[in-house]
């Protein structure tokens, strides 16, 4: 449905006004974390099942553009990750700003300079294509913005935002908006755009911390494409989608009660499941180290001993991500480091917690 909009509308607006330029735009945009996971793609990037996520804030990419005329429209363009010029992450940004000239025509006459870097270092072993991915999707729809004649409501902005985040990186779809995210049609919802999760949140899961508790930086041994791909075709598919949808309620009944301990039940069980499916594919391979599995029996034992109100997700990685609400902090925090820093590769966690969203940057290069 927005596919053809988007193409309609770049023809329509495909005269745009170059005179003005040369301009910078930038964008911080931030990672998420799914609780209830995507996993699995059908169509053209859209999700086999519905997912929501947390926004985070301290992992963020922010992407800056320099934009200008080309000599005789042949535009070109030049990209810095990480400070780096031609770092391999960059090729697949390369290939999605290709990619978008369909719908962003005016792409093919500006040369381009794009510098983006993310908060927390591509070796840490943290997936960083959400944020890249959603930082480039809103730097590309502010250039749009900039020479539209009508420009967008801040409300298509996000939504047209979150799309071509989608076409980058699925996950990406949903860092566009801060808080609670939603994508993916169940009850309502949309399998091409995110959308803020809409219903009012109580006390105390409006805001959570999130230590990300690394446990390998080794780069992994399968790409996430090639597990979503594994779902066409998976023994458990049509499970697994029962088990997505049914989790998006019980977890949205979790958010409106304030409900810790289901939101918990949910959030490891949708985590685990993400890696039973990856065991369970064919052919099967696995992510969890020995030390994701001491933590996560640790992070039990301690609830059962204390009643302290913590839980964990995994993302399609070793790493954990432990969740706690800010009156647990101060114990958690002791705890972690006492019994969990020394599971951790160099004792390295990334401590991090519910974001507002992307924000665009005003000033100069950082
Ligand atoms: O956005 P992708 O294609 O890298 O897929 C990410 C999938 C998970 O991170 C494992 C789950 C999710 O919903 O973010």
């Amino acid at each position: 449905m927005l596919d053809k909009k988007y193409r309609d509308e770049a023809i329509a607006i495909s005269k745009h006004d170059l005179s003005s330029l040369p301009r910078t735009v930038g964008w911080e945009s931030p990672s998420n974390i799914a609780l209830v996971k995507y996993w699995g793609k059908k169509g053209f990037q859209e999700p086999i099942n519905p997912s929501i996520s947390m926004t985070l804030s301290n992992m963020h990419t922010q992407t800056r553009i320099h934009y200008a005329r080309a000599r005789n429209d042949q535009g070109r363009m030049w990209l810095r990750f990480n400070g780096m010029d031609n770092h391999p992450f960059g090729q697949r940004i390369q290939k999605y700003i290709n990619s978008l000239a369909t719908y962003f025509p005016f792409l093919k006459k500006l040369d381009l300079h794009i510098d983006t870097r993310n908060s927390f270092p591509h070796s840490a072993g943290m997936a960083s294509s959400a944020s890249a991915m959603s930082s480039l999707a809103l730097a590309i729809c502010s250039i749009e913005q900039g020479l539209r004649e009508d420009p967008l409501t801040t409300e298509h902005f996000s939504q047209k935002a979150s799309y071509m985040a989608r076409l980058g990186s699925g996950s990406a779809a949903r860092s566009i908006y801060g808080n609670y995210v939603e994508w993916g049609q169940h009850a309502y919802g949309s399998d091409e755009f995110a959308h803020p999760y809409a219903k009012k949140i109580r006390e105390p899961l409006s805001f959570l911390h999130d230590s990300v508790l690394i446990t390998s930086t080794e780069p992994k041994k399968m790409k996430s494409s090639s597990g979503h791909e594994l779902m066409d075709q998976h023994p458990y598919r049509q499970a697994r989608i029962g088990q997505a949808l049914s989790n998006m309620e019980k977890i949205s009944r979790s958010l409106r009660d304030g409900d810790f301990h289901s939101f918990s039940e949910v959030a490891e069980e949708e985590a685990l499941s993400l890696h039973a499916l990856m065991l369970a594919s064919r052919p099967g391979y696995t992510l969890l180290r020995q030390a994701t599995i001491e933590i996560i029996d640790e992070l039990r034992s301690f609830r059962q001993e204390t009643g302290a109100e913590v839980t964990f997700t995994l993302d399609a990685g070793p790493n954990v991500h432990v969740l706690y609400p800010t009156r647990e902090k101060e114990r958690i925090r002791e705890w972690m480091n006492q019994k969990l820093k020394p599971l951790c590769e160099h004792g390295k966690m990334l401590h991090d917690f519910t974001g507002t969203g992307p924000e665009r940057l005003h000033n100069g290069p950082s």
